[in-house]
């Protein structure tokens, strides 16, 4: 699979880590170019290349966006509109400035993520576990028990896809729901979130029926 990356600081070079380990093919961006990207390239070796965000969007069959979330709309929408996008952020509103439709609830960070992506179909993963605990706590498929990764989207398709994904760099995906019921369950300040949970434990916390 190709997975374009958009950010490359703790999470973006993580998952590129885990994916190229996982034989997936890989495109990581940032917001000063690729020949910033040089060392992370060379160490990362032959899956992962340097890219544009523009470029990363475009070679993505999959595209993790994991910057800062006040950057949500420094994105290459046109690029990304038809992917799947997996919206790893959090959001932070002494890092990200305040924005009060997310701190009086109206709505969760992936779906004003999704509105400014109306062409894509964003998925949110990855958001609720530390970056050196996801580099490290990865188990086979064959595991008896394996950290669970709760996701969740409006598009069913999406989810799929990127459930699979999770599945491929070691973790089990638990279906939160959509990205207003499930993204409110595992955004910063909730019970799971960075609390490592197993995933039964989770998939019984915050789990929709399937
Ligand atoms: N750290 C964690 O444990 C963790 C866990 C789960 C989720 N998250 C979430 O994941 C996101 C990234 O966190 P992080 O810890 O990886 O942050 P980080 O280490 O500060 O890295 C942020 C990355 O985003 C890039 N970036 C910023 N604006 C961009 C833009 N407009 N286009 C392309 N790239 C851009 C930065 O590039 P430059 O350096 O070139 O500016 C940098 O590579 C945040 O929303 C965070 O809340 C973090």
């Amino acid at each position: 699979m190709r997975i374009g990356l958009i950010g490359a600081g703790h999470m973006g070079s993580t998952l590129a880590h885990l994916c190229a380990d996982a034989g997936d093919d890989v495109a990581i961006a940032n917001s000063r170019g690729p020949d910033t990207l040089r060392d992370l390239e060379l160490m990362l070796g032959e899956h992962v290349i340097a890219a544009t965000p523009d470029e990363a969007a475009r070679f993505g069959d999959i595209v993790v966006l994991a910057v800062p979330f006040g950057h949500y709309q420094d994105l290459p929408a046109a690029s990304l509109a038809g992917k799947t996008v997996v919206d790893a952020c959090n959001y932070y509103p002494q890092r990200d400035g305040h924005r009060p439709e997310l701190d009086d609830g109206r709505v969760t960070s992936s779906e004003l993520i999704q509105r400014e992506l109306p062409g894509a179909h964003v998925v949110k993963a990855f958001n609720a576990m530390r970056w050196d605990h996801l580099r490290d706590y990865r188990h086979s498929a064959g595991a008896l028990r394996r950290y669970g990764i709760p996701v969740s989207s409006d598009d069913p398709a999406a989810k799929w896809r990127v459930m699979d994904l999770v599945e491929q760099l070691g973790y089990e995906p638990v279906d939160a729901g959509t990205l207003r019921a499930g993204g409110r369950k595992h955004q910063p300040g909730t019970d799971v979130y960075t609390a490592d949970l197993w995933a039964d434990e989770l998939r019984d916390r915050i789990g929709v029926d399937a």
